[in-house]
Order: structure tokens, then sequence, then C-alpha cells
């Protein structure tokens, strides 16, 4: 059981969370959260977009926090899509020396916590500085058995897709797979997120009601929890919020409860 109180320093907050509603049975495995809102969270205190994104990042960390604390495995973040190169090149510029940042700085919070820290998305196109310290991240971090932090970066589902379908045609001809051996669970060894379980939980911050090419085979029967409320401004509280209704939800799969 959890004791009922989890301190928590953030910043220069310290919080109080209350675990004690909180049903260890019914803790999401794995949770994908597509972190919305940021530019918007900015905009509105007459603050660069770019600061939003700064702002975002340290709410990944006190997210991850909390969820390791309440035994969540595994949380998919969004980091950048395969479609957010269409920004203005200074604010992709600005993501990625975030992404350097935040790679270097956080790495060893993130290992002294026994977080393993792993990547989705194409590496090509990323800044070689980049693709380093994702490498050096992951290696790191490789035996680690906390909390799995997946990345997804120059990430898009449709993207993840093709490319599983293109090494399975390979394999095909290749003589090393056979048509007939293809099914869900092969297929899923060709994804990104091979050897993960699927998402249990999908969460979506910033009030947009859509799934934004994200996890989109993963996905098929995660439950969904949005909020109006901006990344930035998301909390360990409201985090608990989403884990507390899926608790509350009923997952049948396409079949039917039986009682
Ligand atoms: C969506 O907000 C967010 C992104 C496209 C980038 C997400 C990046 C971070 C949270 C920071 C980088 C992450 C790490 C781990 C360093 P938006 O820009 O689409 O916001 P808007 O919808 O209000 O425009």
């Amino acid at each position: 059981m959890f004791n009922t109180l989890f301190k928590f320093k953030t910043g220069n907050t310290n919080l109080n969370l209350d675990l004690s509603t909180i049903d260890l049975e019914k803790v999401p495995q794995h949770i994908a959260i597509i972190m919305d809102g940021n530019g918007r969270w900015a905009r509105a205190q007459g603050k660069p977009r770019t600061f939003g994104h700064q702002a975002g990042a340290e709410t990944l960390k006190n997210i991850v926090k909390t969820a390791d604390k309440i035994g969540v495995k595994i949380i998919s973040a969004y980091a950048f899509s395969t479609e957010n190169w269409k920004r203005p090149v200074t604010e992709v510029n600005f993501i990625m020396e975030l992404l350097s940042r935040y790679l270097t700085s956080e790495i060893e919070e993130f290992h002294k916590n026994n977080v393993q820290v792993r990547f989705m998305g194409s590496r090509e196109g990323l800044p070689e500085v980049v693709r380093q310290k994702m490498e050096h991240a992951e290696k790191v971090t490789a035996e680690n058995t906390g909390i799995i932090l997946n990345l997804a970066i120059n990430y898009g589902g449709q993207a993840e897709i093709l490319h599983a379908v293109k090494n399975i045609v390979s394999d095909v001809e290749s003589g090393s797979l056979k048509v007939e051996d293809i099914d869900a669970q092969h297929f899923e060894d060709y994804l990104y997120t091979k050897g993960l379980p699927a998402p249990d939980l999908l969460i979506r911050p910033g009030g947009d009601l859509r799934i934004s090419n994200f996890m989109l085979w993963q996905i098929a029967y995660a439950e969904i929890w949005t909020t109006d409320v901006y990344w930035p401004a998301f909390t360990p509280e409201m985090f608990l919020e989403a884990v507390k209704a899926y608790g509350g939800r009923e997952r049948r799969y396409g079949g039917l409860i039986t009682k």
C-alpha cells in the first residue's frame, strides 16, 4: 500500500501528494502523454513560445517522478513529431537545443533514480549532438530497472508503421520471415516499442481532442483522459486524477464483461 503522503519538491515548491485514494491494483502499467499547449501557455503570459517548451520539460520530470512513485512502469511522452519540422526554424532549433540540454542535465538524476531512458522515432535528420546524447542516455540507463521514460523524438505513428512494413517486406524478401507467420504480435516486434506493453492510458492536456499521429498502433485499446489545462501547468495532482479516472474505467477490448 502507499504511504498516504508523498512529499515532493519541485523547484521552490514543496508538494504533499495524497496517494491514499490511489488503488494500487488499478494503476496503469503504461501511460502515453501528448504534451500539448506549451506555446499557448507561454503566450497567455506574454512570453515567447519557447518559454513554454522549457516549462514543459520541467513538468515531464515531475510527472515521471510521480508516476514512478505510484508504480507506473512506462511513460511514453511525445516530445517532437515528424510534423513539428514545419514550425519556424527558430522554434525547431530551440526544441533541439532544449532536448540536448535536457539529456545532459537530467540524465544523472534519472540514472540516480533508476529510470531507464529510451527513445522512439527516426534518428535521421536529427542534429548529430542530439543523436549522440540520445545514445549516451540509453547506454548509461540501459540496466536500470525502474520506470521507463520512452521519449518520442522525430516520431510519427504513420511513419512508424511504414518503417515496420518496409522492414517486414525486406525480411520476407530475404527469406528470414514467412508471410504466414506475420500476426499482430509479430508485427509489434517491428515497432519502436518492441518489448513494451501497449499504453493503457493516453493523457492529452491542452484542450484538443485528437490523437495527433501518436502511437497509432499501440493505443488501439488505450483509455483516453483529457484536460483543457496546458502541459506546463499540468500538475502531479492532475496526473493522479487521470490515474484515478482510469481505475474507474471498464476495459472490454471489444468483448463483453462477464459477471
Ligand atoms: C506541444 O506544445 C509541444 C511540443 C511540440 C514540444 C514538446 C516539447 C516539450 C515538452 C519540451 C521538450 C521536451 C523535453 C523532454 C526536453 P505546442 O508547442 O504545440 O503548444 P501549442 O499547442 O500551445 O502551440
